[in-house]
């Protein structure tokens, strides 16, 4: 990220959502915030290639959202929202016992914060604000057990050291639960789909949001695995488009964006 200035990938991914709420009226994940607290017009109409990462990250923040609700059907009571980014689950919060904190770099948080004041979007009392740079500070928080991680779009942007440290964290509270996206590495893909991954690196990378970290699916299990996540779900390109994208044709092992749900037992 540029020194001073918020996060613009987090601006991109929120106006993919908002995207998705006009063009697919939010038939993945709905979310009556995310035109709001955006600021701007969205996306209304298709735009070329903007379709596969939008449905993406409607689909990440389902899949995430769901398993939050499940898990705190089962007792969690607090959600760290890692990278928060313009994520507005705090803000539609439907459980006032589900303390939530927001976690994110302090540039992109007093950003967020003058959105949320444009937006008359109020802040709940369940809703603490954590200011953390992941690279450079020490992430300390009281979890508890079974508290659950939202780690959305930000572990490509984090050099692998940073991703060990916030993972660790995760691990050390008992229960816990994470559920994050990553990217497989260029080298994986087919020619055609490594250049477009290689185009989209490029461009964050020119906004000074380098994808840092690459992981294939089956090291991070190994990964996972070690650091006591015995349960783990993993949806690849095949799995999220059969399940949301009305796409069962898609091969299995396709190469391409993943997320991923972990929990310790
Ligand atoms: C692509 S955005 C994702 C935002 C949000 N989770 C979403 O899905 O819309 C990446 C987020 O990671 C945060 N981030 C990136 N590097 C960070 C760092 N070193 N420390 C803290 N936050 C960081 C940015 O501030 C931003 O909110």
């Amino acid at each position: 990220m540029e020194t001073g200035q918020p996060s613009r990938t987090a601006f991109s991914a929120a106006r993919y959502r908002a995207a998705h709420q006009l063009i697919e009226g939010g038939e993945i994940f709905s979310d009556p915030l995310a035109v709001r607290i955006l600021g701007v017009p969205p996306d209304a109409e298709e735009a070329p290639g903007r379709r596969a990462m939008r449905l993406f990250i409607a689909a990440r923040t389902r899949f995430a959202e769901d398993a939050l609700a499940v898990a705190v059907a089962g007792g969690t009571r607090q959600l760290f929202i890692l990278g928060a980014g313009l994520d507005t689950f705090a803000y539609r919060n439907p459980w006032p016992e589900l303390r939530v904190f927001e976690v994110d770099h302090p540039d992109t948080q007093a950003w967020k914060r003058h959105r949320l004041a444009d937006a008359a979007i109020e802040v709940p009392e369940n809703l603490e604000y954590v200011p953390v740079d992941f690279e450079r500070q020490t992430l300390r928080l009281a979890a508890e057990p079974g508290a659950f991680f939202l780690w959305l779009g930000v572990v490509p942007y984090l050099t692998r050291v940073g991703f060990d440290e916030t993972l660790g964290l995760i691990a050390a509270t008992e229960r816990s639960e994470v559920v994050f996206d990553y990217a497989m590495p260029p080298s994986s893909m087919p020619a055609a789909r490594r250049a477009a991954l290689e185009e989209r690196a490029a461009r964050v990378a020119s906004i000074g949001e380098p994808w840092q970290t690459y992981f294939m699916p089956d090291d991070l299990a190994v990964e996972l695995r070690g650091r006591g996540f015995a349960e783990i779900e993993d949806l690849g390109p095949a799995e999220l488009a059969a399940r949301w994208f009305g796409r069962p044709d898609v091969p299995r092992g396709t190469p391409g964006g993943h997320v991923v749900h972990a929990r310790r037992t």
